[in-house]
């Protein structure tokens, strides 16, 4: 037999063509082994063979060092171990360093364990240099690329992202994933009022979902297209993805859109008192909404200490939009609460509301001309109660009206009045009156277990 005419020739160099009967036999143990239930006393004499084999090939095989890197990649998976974890990376990367006696494909090969490895431990640096030398030596594969793309991405290097999946796309210019991953970073670092980067990052959005492709079925990228042909002046384009996300089952249905979801929770867009099942706390609360007010103002009166802190997440459309946060994520802010202690000791009566790790405590301001742009909250593991507590009315009342939309129904506030909605549902809200200022409280879904409030990760 020739090397030409040998069916693993690909990743077979001259040398290791010549141990080909050991290798082809080691490889296939191990092909069984992997697939076996127990296989770690296999995998540990696989080992030893390879090193054998290694030894007598003055350890030269790039065959034998995948195949040990690749016995100890199984082992520390089955062990659970970090220790043969790294060893196992260490022998990938001492692979990849033999250089051009390696050939291609396994290099290729090698080089994915290696960086997926390398990621699994927690290397996202080191994982990025492998898929960097990867995508320098395998320019044809956009899938490299768009790996490293991920990897600047998760890493929150923006920028190097943006450049991976552009080189990308100069060569494959319909890849989708990276249509979709470019469009995602630039629809989401648009500056406000950026409509040219807007429609960008709208176009390639567009584009990467066009093909519904596994690997571009993200919620993320749904909810921004639509949230940006919405901004676009389109929304009944953007109506039409959010009907696909949600036939997808990226998010729980066409009006609610969270994307950290708990299944089997009731779901309705506006809760009455009553149906949250703390009804009563919540009265205690309504019943000190003047206290609670003096707080607030108490706070827009100081102006020695740091107050509202206006909205960041490029939601306000028009006007000045602005909070001051009790409670985040089930924690008390401690100085914040030291100026409302009246409010917070009211809540800290509340455990639904306190303890709520997926929620916050705040109070919300809103400038007469404010609207926030529709959008929808992260999780479906909370309801949302607003109290009126400053609540001026239009002076121009033809013209306006001042309120919150929550999927098709309308709120709106009174002073001393409280409704409940679920944030998890789009929602809209406008102020065409003057200074608007309510408490916002986030209650832990009525549905949830105590076990559920007591362990799901904080949002
Ligand atoms: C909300 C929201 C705006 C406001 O509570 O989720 O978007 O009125 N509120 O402060
Ligand atoms: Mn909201």
């Amino acid at each position: 037999m020739t090397l030409e005419s040998y069916s693993k020739k690909d990743i077979t160099n001259a040398q290791d063509f010549l141990l080909r009967d050991q290798l082809d036999h080691l490889e296939e143990q191990v092909m069984q082994a992997a697939a076996e239930k127990d296989p770690t006393s296999k995998l540990k004499a696989i080992l030893s063979e390879f090193e054998s084999l290694l030894i007598a090939s003055h350890h030269t095989s790039p065959r034998a060092m995948y195949g040990k890197a690749r016995v100890l990649d199984l082992l520390a998976h089955e062990e659970e171990s970090n220790a043969l974890l790294e060893q196992a990376i260490q022998k990938y990367t001492d692979l990849l360093s033999l250089g051009p006696s390696v050939p291609d494909a396994l290099f290729k090969k090698a080089g994915k364990k290696c960086s997926q490895l390398m990621e699994f431990r927690g290397w996202t640096a080191k994982a990025i240099q492998v898929q960097k030398v990867l995508a320098a030596k395998f320019q044809d594969s956009p899938d490299i690329s768009n790996k490293l793309g991920l990897l600047y991405l998760l890493s929150g290097n923006n920028k190097a992202a943006r450049e991976a999946f552009r080189s990308v796309l100069q060569t494959f210019p319909t890849n989708n994933y990276a249509q979709a991953h470019l469009g995602f970073i630039i629809k989401t670092e648009a500056a406000p009022g950026d409509e040219a980067a807007l429609q960008e990052g709208v176009a390639l959005l567009k584009a990467g979902l066009s093909s519904k492709d596994k690997e571009v079925l993200d919620g993320r990228f749904f909810l921004h297209l639509g949230d940006g042909l919405r901004r676009l002046g389109k929304p009944q384009e953007a109506d039409l993805v959010f009907q696909d996300g949600a036939e997808l089952n990226l998010f729980p249905s066409f009006w609610q859109r969270s994307l950290f979801n708990i299944g089997g929770l009731k779901a309705q867009p506006l809760w009455t008192l009553e149906e949250t099942g703390i009804q009563h706390q919540l009265s205690t609360i309504v019943d000190n909404w003047q206290v609670i007010r003096d707080e607030a103002t108490e706070i827009l009166k100081d102006m020695d200490q740091p107050g509202f802190v206006r909205e960041s997440e490029n939601l306000a459309d028009t006007g000045y939009w602005a909070q001051f946060e009790l409670y985040r994520q089930g924690q008390k802010i401690g100085n914040n609460c030291l100026r409302t202690p009246l409010t917070c000791a009211l809540v800290d009566s509340i455990p639904q509301i306190s303890t709520n790790r997926r929620g916050q405590v705040k109070f919300s301001l809103m400038n007469g001309g404010t609207h926030a742009f529709a959008h929808a909250g992260p999780t479906n593991c909370r309801l949302r109660a607003h109290l009126g507590l400053s609540i001026p009315r239009s002076k121009a009342p033809s013209k306006t009206w001042s309120g919150l939309r929550v999927a098709d129904k309308f709120v709106t506030w009174n002073e001393g009045e409280m409704f409940v909605f679920d944030d998890s549902f789009d929602h809209e809200v406008w102020n065409e009156s003057d200074e608007r200022i309510v408490l916002i409280l986030d209650l832990w879904h009525p549905d949830l277990t105590q076990e559920q409030r007591d362990t799901l990760p904080a949002i």
